[in-house]
């Protein structure tokens, strides 16, 4: 178990993640943090659930010889996939990204619920699967809606494609009259207002990186893991693969001082 002094270990897919970064940022502004996006393996939302489990083991693996003290699942569709396994299999607390929603979606009883996200998410039923013991007999229409993902990526967050895109899917997952929606992939919390605009007033839209922040604030607490010391904060970016895109979608994401390494950590032959 690494020291509670060391850094919170974050992996996404990509730049993504970057959400649930900036929002841990804010919320526990005193700890460092170390974050790896996986950009040579992106999509995430479109590969096997075995890639995403091997994936997310080396990432972690890597992070926590690095002195994470904790890993953070920001990706959501590696959350869907990969925690059980990664919980077995590292010995450092791992958090995802789906359990705080799953207890805010409790909190309010909510009876009508509304998910958006990647294939890879929408196909493992997640959501259902925690659903069924505390709200039994809540109705969950799930909905994958990956073109989001490269529209955000080309910095599309306003405008006639985007809103155009989020009707499309509207009245596909037929969500307009749900309690809440969650928006259960990294990247969608920067069309909130786009979405919110587009749907009746009454439903209420569930972003993840301020409710898994605040999340994590406690349950650091409870395990006495905040850091102790008062040393300057490290913020460290690590990309497996660096491109002029990233860097910009990064700025995007976490804001103007952000800036990447490359690091590669796999064995050249198997990727
Ligand atoms: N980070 C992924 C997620 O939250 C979205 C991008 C991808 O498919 O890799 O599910």
């Amino acid at each position: 178990m690494n020291s509670s002094n060391g850094p919170i270990g974050l992996f996404d897919s990509g730049v993504g993640g970057l959400t649930v970064a900036r929002a841990i940022a804010r919320r526990l502004p005193k700890e460092d943090i170390l974050y790896f996006g996986d950009t040579a393996h992106l999509p995430y939302g479109e590969k096997s659930p075995d890639s995403i489990r091997k994936f997310s083991l080396e990432i972690a693996n890597h992070l926590i010889k690095k002195g994470a003290k904790i890993i953070v699942i920001a990706c959501n569709s590696a959350s869907a996939i990969a925690y059980e396994f990664l919980s077995e299999n590292l010995d450092v607390p791992v958090f995802n990204v789906i359990d705080p929603i799953i207890q805010e979606l409790e909190k309010y009883k909510s009876q009508n619920i509304g998910i958006w996200g990647t294939r890879a998410t929408i196909n493992s039923n997640v959501y259902q699967k925690k659903l069924k013991k505390s709200l039994p007999n809540a109705k969950v229409r799930s909905t994958a809606t990956p073109l989001l993902v490269p529209l955000i990526e080309e910095n599309q967050l306003n405008g006639n494609i985007t809103e155009s895109l989020i009707k499309y899917y509207l009245d596909k997952s037929e969500v307009n009259d749900v309690h809440h929606l969650v928006l259960a992939c990294t990247h969608y919390p920067l069309i909130a207002s786009q979405i919110s605009k587009q749907l009746k007033s009454r439903v209420k839209l569930l972003r993840t990186p301020s409710i898994v922040a605040e999340h994590l604030e406690i349950e650091l607490k409870k395990m006495q893991l905040l850091k102790k010391d008062n040393s300057s904060i490290n913020h460290h970016f690590t990309v497996s693969d660096i491109t002029p895109t990233f860097k910009k979608i990064g700025k995007i994401f976490f804001g103007a001082g952000i800036t990447f390494e490359e690091e590669n950590i796999w064995e050249s032959n198997s990727i």
